[in-house]
């Protein structure tokens, strides 16, 4: 993450609940995520750290069927938004297992992991997750190897990583975002073999990359029009790797 990418999305946090695609995007990759996930029950048990949190809205939608979500953001703008969320009438009394945390997350055993958001307590220990995710987060890492690093560093042994983003599926993809908000993005979206072989390179197993869903986007009618008109069609990736015992 570099400081530009920081302060795009401080500027974003205020309005990002308001676009629609994000809200989409997120109800997509969530049903992804269950639907590969263990029954209930076991996923009752899980701590789960959400990576590039933004305002939470993944975090929010897993907290329900999980023991406790770690939500971190290198953003504070985004952080505050959940934070400001969780404090709300609404939720202050509802979510008591989602934990916000300001950092730019580059440490397995970082201190700010410590705190149990259910409990409240930190372990002298690092805090190991059964699972992290992260949503929409890769298209804007420069280091994807030293990103899955510190992913893998955050598991306990058998915990696994869940990731989605949308796929590089050619020159088109660049359409994603309009011209005017290239700011901060590193890739046109993420490539099967390419983040097969980092997840893998980074010491997971059972690594499977596949295709979790298709999502209709409006975008610019010409690159850099500014104005938005036509749909395309993008489909996202979800990319899964499980620590070894
Ligand atoms: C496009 S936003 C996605 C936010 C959210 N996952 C969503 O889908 O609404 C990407 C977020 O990742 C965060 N981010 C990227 N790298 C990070 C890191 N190493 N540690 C913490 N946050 C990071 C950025 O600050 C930004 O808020």
């Amino acid at each position: 993450m570099t400081t530009a990418n920081t302060a795009r999305f401080n500027a974003e946090a205020l309005s990002w609940d308001s676009n629609p695609s994000v809200q989409l995007a997120t109800r997509l990759a969530h049903a992804a995520y269950l639907s590969r996930l263990p029954s209930p029950s076991a996923l009752s048990t899980y701590d789960v750290l959400d990576l590039g949190c933004g305002t939470g809205l993944l975090s929010l939608a897993l907290a329900p069927s999980v023991r406790s979500v770690t939500a971190v953001d290198a953003a504070e703008g985004m952080i505050a938004a959940l934070a400001a969320k969780l404090s709300s009438s609404e939720l202050s009394t509802t979510v008591r297992n989602v934990r916000p945390v300001h950092a730019l997350l580059q440490d397995p055993s970082d201190p700010r992991l410590a705190i149990d958001p259910v409990t409240g307590s930190s372990d002298p220990k690092p805090r190991r997750f059964h699972l992290v995710v992260s949503h929409l987060v890769l298209h804007h890492i420069p280091d994807l190897p030293a990103l899955f690093r510190t992913m893998y560093g955050c598991l306990a042994p058998g915990g696994r990583v869940m990731v989605t983003d949308f796929e590089n599926f050619g020159p088109e993809a660049r359409r994603f975002h309009p011209e005017a908000k290239m700011d901060g993005v590193e890739r046109h979206g993420i490539k099967r073999d390419e983040i097969k072989r980092v997840l893998e390179e980074a010491g997971f197993v059972d690594v499977k990359v596949e295709t979790a869903f298709e999502m209709e986007k409006a975008v610019e009618t010409e690159p850099g029009s500014g104005v938005m008109g036509p749909v395309m069609v993008f489909p996202f990736l979800i990319c899964e790797g499980t620590r070894g015992g």
